[in-house]
């Protein structure tokens, strides 16, 4: 097996995510999972790799979790980073090193490079007004304000983002900004910040994105990455790029490092990225490795895999960044995936409505080889260019029709008629004869499973290993040794010597994807399944090797479990809101019942409004008690 890159590492990276929540299996199958086959991929073809993520543990995701929650930020960070860790860890996500941006090295790391632009002179100083809560006394960043998306209209769009439509903004975009803190309309006030003027980088960055040249130099195949990826980048080179702020009035995120910033953190969207290079640092220095070999070598590949909504931080923000500071490489790709339904809806933490990891390991836990059932519907499944979506009745289809049907039946199969017919031992071969067509097409499969995975076509790669097992299952059908057995017996001794040499393909083969069943075939057949430059080769097992009796690698999921599954996605959204991130807003103290007795409400028809002369929010409303009418006035002008 060949692959076609020739440099000597590859540094890849996993969108940090935010250590606010858990994790689910949109965020599974857009950034994490992904990468994960990729680096097991490389890993078998003996390539240096480092796979580095961590929690981002910074920004007003983490500060306004951990004020729903009463409790302080560290708490909220320090539970869902061991919490995600583990999660990880159960689904076979095999990082190098899973690092956080809380730590002494990350702010050291970010506050340098920081440092290092600001005296490159990188930054312009600014003051400019922003929204600040008076209530709160309190300036207003990203998520501290919602309000309705001046792009796509959805009204519940944050002052960095709008999750629906994936526009970056800015707070005062938004029409109709509201604090998420006080609930109230936020009033502007002067501060000063340190922005970067990305509108001075348009010509490189849009020369390097579609033409993947850098400094007139070949980088990278600009075909070679996914087509919404560059049509995301472009619209917003060509939307008019401008000047972002890089710090923020907070007091929760790393310190900005100037005499002048007091009260002042840099923007989580510069801090996050900089946790790549804190992440590989700790793995060097833990591993006898120089960072910045992998960093700052032209001898070094960066991937970024991400969900589609961090496009623009991957692709032009810390792109600028990273060239601006001189010495760093840049991502040769950035496969990011679109998003992933669920049962026909938008997955939706505020509303529960998700499968979570660590309920799945529960809910799932009699299920055979769980971990890597999921990984395997996930990969078929994965939004690679579009959204798609995960139901659990696809899971079970798959599961059954797919795992159990044809790779776990082939696979058991061969087993069982290599005990029954050789006790355990690997028969010899003769001439292929009437079977040296399946070599062709095991080869062919072979060859494009490799291609698939070099192009990030995770989907197809995982097609192009299941077609090796169906080849497999194929072959037994087509060849039927049982019938062979007594009237041509070396016959069958070369069909079940080609058909162990098809599931150590197997073995092999789908290790990236599911590598505790391939490990459990592979210590079945006696390799280690890592081989990849074996793929396709019908050598990799010796006659008189020992093959083991072996179990069932996948088991049939039942409708009661796929129901149970069901059942619980609907309980969630109905009560079970404990994900909700919409329970920000500023609630009374709850009154007592005498009191509520006191209030005297009524209902009235508004008989005729109109506006108030010179003011943008009062209405003049006639309304009709029934016994007598009044006028009064409402401040709803602008709803
Ligand atoms: O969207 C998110 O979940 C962010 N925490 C991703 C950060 S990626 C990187 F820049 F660190
Ligand atoms: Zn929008």
């Amino acid at each position: 097996m060949s692959e076609s890159h020739s440099k000597k590492r590859t540094i890849v990276t996993s969108a940090l995510p935010y250590a606010n929540g858990p994790i689910h299996i949109g965020h599974l199958a857009g950034a994490y999972l992904p990468a994960d086959i990729y680096v097991r991929y490389m890993r078998s073809t003996g390539k240096d790799v480092a796979f580095i993520c961590g929690s981002d543990e910074h920004g007003a995701a983490i500060t306004l979790r951990a004020k729903k929650e009463n409790k302080e930020p560290k708490d909220i960070v320090d539970t869902y980073h061991e919490l995600n860790k583990k999660a990880f860890e159960d689904f076979g996500i095999s990082f190098d090193y899973f690092h956080r941006t809380s730590s002494e090295l990350h702010h050291k790391t970010a506050q340098e490079f920081f440092l290092d632009l600001y005296e490159k002179g990188v930054f312009e100083e600014k003051e400019s007004e922003q929204f600040y809560d008076e209530e709160y006394g309190q300036f207003l960043a990203d998520r501290y304000v919602q309000g309705t998306c001046p792009k796509c209209g959805h009204d519940a769009a944050y002052g960095d983002q709008c999750e629906k439509c994936g526009s970056s903004l800015s707070p005062t975009d938004l029409i109709n900004p509201v604090s998420t803190l006080s609930g109230k309309e936020p009033r502007l006030k002067k501060t000063k910040h340190w922005y970067l003027p990305m509108q001075k980088e348009e010509g490189w960055l849009r020369e390097w994105l579609v033409n993947g040249k850098l400094n007139g130099k070949f980088h990278h195949d600009p075909a070679a990455w996914r087509k919404p990826v560059i049509g995301q980048c472009k619209s917003w080179i060509d939307g008019g790029l401008q000047s972002r702020a890089m710090t923020r009035d907070l007091d929760w995120g790393v310190k900005v490092p100037l005499e002048s910033a007091e009260g002042k953190v840099l923007y989580v969207w510069l801090d996050a990225p900089i946790g790549y290079i804190s992440a590989t640092k700790e793995w060097a220095a833990n591993n006898g490795k120089n960072w910045e070999d992998y960093w700052k070598s032209d001898e070094s590949r960066l991937i970024h895999f991400i969900g589609k909504d961090n496009i623009v931080f991957h692709c032009i923000i810390f792109p600028i960044l990273l060239k601006n500071q001189g010495e760093y490489i840049l991502p040769e790709n950035v496969p990011a995936n679109e998003f992933l339904n669920l049962e026909g809806k938008k997955i939706s933490t505020s509303r529960n409505w998700a499968v979570w990891l660590h309920e799945y390991m529960e809910d799932l836990r009699e299920l055979k080889n769980k971990e890597d059932v999921f990984r395997y519907v996930l990969t078929s499944i994965a939004p690679e260019t579009k959204d798609s979506e995960f139901t659990w009745g696809d899971f079970q289809t798959r599961n059954n029709s797919e795992l159990v049907a044809i790779y776990g039946n082939f696979v058991n199969r061969i087993l069982v008629l290599t005990q029954k017919y050789y006790d355990g031992i690997l028969p010899e071969k003769a001439d292929l004869g009437e079977y040296s067509d399946i070599l062709a097409s095991l080869k062919d499969h072979a060859s494009n499973c490799d291609k698939n995975l070099n192009s990030f076509k995770f989907r197809d790669a995982l097609q192009d290993a299941m077609s090796i097992a169906r080849l497999g299952n194929k072959f037994l059908a087509d060849s039927e040794p049982w019938k062979l057995i007594k009237t041509e017996p070396e016959k069958v001794k070369t069909i079940i010597h080609l058909g162990l040499q098809i599931a150590a393909n197997c073995a092999i083969a789908f290790k990236p994807f599911l590598p505790d069943s391939s490990t459990q075939l592979a210590s079945y057949l006696g390799i280690n399944g890592d081989d990849w430059l074996s793929l396709g080769s019908s050598e990799i097992l010796k006659a008189g090797d020992t093959i083991a009796k072996g179990e069932l690698l996948f088991a049939k999921v039942e409708d009661e479990l796929i129901q149970k599954q069901i059942d619980r996605l609907k309980g969630n959204t109905e009560g079970n809101n404990t994900n909700s991130t919409k329970k920000e807003l500023k609630m009374k103290d709850l009154i007592e019942f005498e009191d509520f007795l006191k209030l005297d409400l009524r209902l009235a028809t508004v008989v005729k409004a109109e506006k108030v002369e010179k003011s943008n929010k009062l209405l003049r409303i006639r309304i009709d008690l029934g016994a007598e009418e009044r006028t009064v006035l409402s401040g709803i002008a602008k709803q």
